[in-house]
């Protein structure tokens, strides 16, 4: 009997102790933000430059209509300024668009976090594959590339052979991790540059780093701890009262193996792929690099201006039970809000321009010539 009830407090003791340790690491101050860091290695430019075409060629969908660009538009922040994504023609997507810009650095990739940033390609393909998104057949795509002689002469080039799957998706993957923030005005002031940004921008990033908290899951340099939480948002109504919306939502829920698929009246975020009770509704953080330019906000875009971000995190975040505890209401003042605001606007580079591409065209092959 003694000897149980002392196995027991020992077992208890040990639990106890783990749980403190193991509760103190998760509880680790957040780190210093910092200036974004290089990437590990050079990126080949032949290879980019045909990940440039191929992202901005509608050959890549299954009806040739719909290119990567048209979602991830160059002008608009690599975005779509929409709440929510357009998707495959004859579907809506239920999820906002967000910037490819420096997704190189990121941890997970998707709202949800389902794939890991480390794997570009494999993003790539699972776009050219998804109903919601390309919708295209691999095999179908590669016999279009091949029909196209300055494809063949560029694959030829960079790979050393005709277009694969593979070698399509790694140089669109290229191209897109060649796509990052230039010439950012907090990375020149980190850098020392003091003039670099203005006063309200500096009392900004004193409040986020203080009073407002934002650097509890924003740190680092690409300003998110790579975790996920929920903010207590409400989902976006129009996903349900738009039925080509709710289809989408339903499918790709019943697809992950979301018991009750049917009855979901909410996004349960990074819960469709762990299927972890504690976190449903929770979402990844996103960086804030760039944030500037990709309004509207959230994973469901029901925020449309970082104003609106700012008074959502003021009043402590949403109604729903999911919520963040670290979430409170913050008190900030009009102008306190508004230096917020001015500092997550330095976090946006020079915008990436490059002149039009041109999507080389279909010629007729002949044996022997191309
Ligand atoms: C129909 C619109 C659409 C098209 C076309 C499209 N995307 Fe996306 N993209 C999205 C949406 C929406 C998401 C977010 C999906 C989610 O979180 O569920 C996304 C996410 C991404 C991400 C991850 C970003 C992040 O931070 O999580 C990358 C990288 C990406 N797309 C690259 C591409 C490439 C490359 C192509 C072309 C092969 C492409 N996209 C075509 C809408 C589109
Ligand atoms: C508890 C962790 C947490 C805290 C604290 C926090 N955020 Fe966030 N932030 C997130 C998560 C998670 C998301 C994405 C949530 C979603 O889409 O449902 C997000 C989204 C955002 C977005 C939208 C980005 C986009 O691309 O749509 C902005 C802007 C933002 N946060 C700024 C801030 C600011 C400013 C503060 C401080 C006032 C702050 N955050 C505090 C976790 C946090």
């Amino acid at each position: 009997m003694l000897k149980n009830r002392l196995r027991r407090t020992a077992c208890a003791l040990a639990v106890w102790f783990l749980a403190t340790v193991f509760g103190n690491a998760q509880e680790t101050s957040p780190r210093p933000l910092a200036v974004l860091p290089k990437l590990a290695i050079d990126l080949p430019a032949k290879e980019v430059a045909l990940g440039h075409k191929l992202f901005f060629d509608k050959r890549l969908s299954g009806d040739a209509t719909l290119s990567c660009a048209m979602c991830h538009d160059p002008k608009k922040g690599w975005a779509d300024g929409l709440p929510l994504s357009k998707g495959y023609p004859g579907t809506l997507y239920f999820r906002n668009t967000p910037t490819v810009m420096n997704t190189a650095h990121g941890k997970y990739l998707y709202w949800d976090g389902r794939l890991p940033a480390a794997d570009l390609p494999t993003v790539v393909r699972d776009h050219i594959a998804e109903a919601h998104f390309l919708q295209a057949d691999g095999r179908l795509v590669i016999e279009r590339l091949r029909q196209v002689p300055e494809y063949e002469v560029e694959f030829k080039s960079v790979f050393g052979g005709e277009p694969t799957y593979g070698r399509i998706l790694n140089a669109t993957a290229a191209f897109v991790k060649s796509l990052r923030s230039q010439d950012v005005p907090f990375d020149k002031f980190l850098g020392g540059d003091d003039a670099a940004i203005n006063d309200s921008a500096k009392s900004g990033l004193a409040l986020f780093k203080g009073k407002a908290g934002c650097i509890r899951c924003h740190d680092g340099a690409m300003l998110t701890d790579g975790k996920f939480h929920s903010l207590g948002l409400t989902s976006n109504p129009d996903i349900f009262q738009t039925p080509l919306r709710h289809i989408t939502f339903r499918r790709f829920f019943r697809t992950l193996g979301v018991p009750n698929y049917r009855a979901l009246r909410q996004d349960v975020g990074c819960y469709c792929v762990s299927k972890d009770e504690k976190q449903r509704e929770q979402f990844r953080t996103p960086t804030l690099r760039e944030v500037s330019r990709t309004a509207p906000y959230m994973h469901d875009g029901q925020l449309a201006t970082l104003e609106d971000v700012v008074e959502f995190y003021n009043a402590g975040g949403g109604p729903r039970a999911t919520k963040d505890p670290l979430l409170k209401p913050l008190g900030l003042t009009e102008q306190e809000k508004t230096d917020l605001v001015e500092f997550l606007k330095t976090l946006s580079g020079k915008p990436i321009e490059f002149p039009e591409i041109k999507v080389p065209a279909y010629k007729l092959r002949k044996l022997g010539e191309n």
